[in-house]
């Protein structure tokens, strides 16, 4: 049987021309035994009214943040939360930019922010719109916060432009709906530990050596394995990224702190080391600030080597985890010195991929990556760091299993 058979659905529709086909999409959702409530914007209301929405739902259509009869039977945190997936259809521009922002200035917002919901959203809007730097970006945070998108798709559009951000249709946003009720959770029970971002270094209490990885990798691979069903500590070095959905986040500055942090978090079934960590660190970090001298020679910093997290926990042992990935960033040499990697440090699988500057890899949003395991060597295409960390997730999943 479909999951959306009993399922409830919270649908909210914002204000943009594809408002109509919400119309379908209740009618159809409604056929395959799910039960629909819709929450309308204000400018919803002026593409679809709340009457044929209340009709075809056959349920109280919610439209007001502050209407004291809806307070009184089911306050917004409760409707947020009664559902089992909440679906904005349309997502316009302004909502994703609002949601991405934390804005609760109506009742559409309101619940978006107070959900604890799994959240589908198919945006709609002019092509321009859709490409704008500020709706790419709001839809990346989105995305790393664990909202689902189906679409845009593309096509002609009411606004007699051409491309990108035609809303799905709405068979399409039901398969979506489906998809996600009928998720599998088949990590349920297991524990993950990954690493991402960088580590920091201290030169002196102002100075630090780094590097350019942003985490993007390490923080989607979190959330892909917490998405099927895993409990995921992610250990992370500082990134400007938000927390993943429904994961434990350790946050370290060093390496040494990085390799405390998974030693506390043991024992683990998975680990997925994805940081980039310091491979050196500044031995005697000064204590106050290093002062610029006039005249003065430059310091010299002396480095001595950090502990290596990765060959720490797959040593072989009753605490190594069952399956131990870890990465290697090249930028020569990648097979070779990936396989070596693999061997040395008693890695299970290498997750190997050229950094070259060309590549726009390193602090980017695509990956191309070769998975190295005993078996040999599978090279995937150049897909967002996003679908790298669900293919990679459910490639664990059936090791693990
Ligand atoms: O030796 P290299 O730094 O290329 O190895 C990369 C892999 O080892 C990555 O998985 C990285 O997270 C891990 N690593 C680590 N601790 C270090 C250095 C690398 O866990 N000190």
């Amino acid at each position: 049987m479909s999951g959306l058979a009993g399922s409830r659905i919270l649908l909210v529709i914002a204000g943009g021309i594809a408002a109509f086909k919400a119309l379908e999409l209740i009618r159809s959702l409604r056929r395959a035994g799910a039960t629909v409530s819709c929450v309308l914007t204000r400018h919803g209301a002026e593409f679809v009214t709340p009457l044929s929405l209340q009709a075809l739902s056959e349920a109280k259509v919610y439209t007001e943040l502050f209407s004291l009869t809806d307070e009184s039977e089911m306050g917004h945190i409760q409707l947020s939360r009664s559902a089992d997936l909440l679906v904005v259809v349309p997502a316009t521009a302004d909502l994703l930019a609002k949601m991405a922002a934390g804005l609760a200035d109506d009742l559409a917002a309101t619940v978006l922010l107070a959900t604890d919901k799994p959240v589908l959203v198919a945006p709609a809007m002019n092509v321009r719109m859709w490409e704008h730097a500020a709706t790419q970006a709001n839809v990346r945070t989105l995305r790393a916060r664990g909202v689902h998108l189906v679409g845009p798709v593309e096509g002609p559009m009411a606004c007699n432009e051409y491309g990108y951000g035609r809303m799905a249709e709405p068979e399409a946003i039901q398969q979506a709906i489906a998809e996600l009720l009928d998720a599998p959770r088949p990590l349920a029970g297991k524990h993950a530990i990954v690493t991402s971002g960088p580590t920091h270094e201290p030169i002196d209490p102002v100075r630090y050596l780094a590097n350019r990885s942003s985490g993007r990798q390490g923080h989607a691979i979190a959330t892909a394995l917490a998405r099927l069903g895993a409990r995921v500590t992610l250990v992370s070095g500082p990134v400007a990224l938000a927390d993943p959905p429904g994961v434990t986040v350790r946050r370290v500055e060093t390496a040494r702190e990085m390799l405390a942090a998974c030693e506390a978090a043991l024992p683990a079934d998975i680990a997925v080391f994805a940081a980039a960590v310091a491979d050196w660190r500044v031995d005697h970090a000064a204590e106050g600030k290093i002062k610029k001298r006039p005249g003065a020679a430059p310091p010299t910093l002396g480095l001595v080597p950090n502990p290596d997290i990765l060959a720490t926990l797959a040593a072989p042992g009753p605490r190594r985890p069952t399956l131990v990935v870890g990465f290697a960033a090249e930028t020569d040499d990648l097979m070779a010195n990936a396989q070596g990697k693999r061997e040395r440090k008693n890695a299970d699988w290498i997750v190997a991929n050229d950094v070259s500057p060309a590549t726009g890899i390193m602090g980017g949003e695509e990956n191309a990556i070769h998975l190295v395991t005993a078996a040999g060597i599978d090279t995937w295409p150049r897909l967002p760091k996003d679908q790298v960390a669900d293919r990679l997730a459910a490639r664990i999943a059936a090791a693990v299993r």
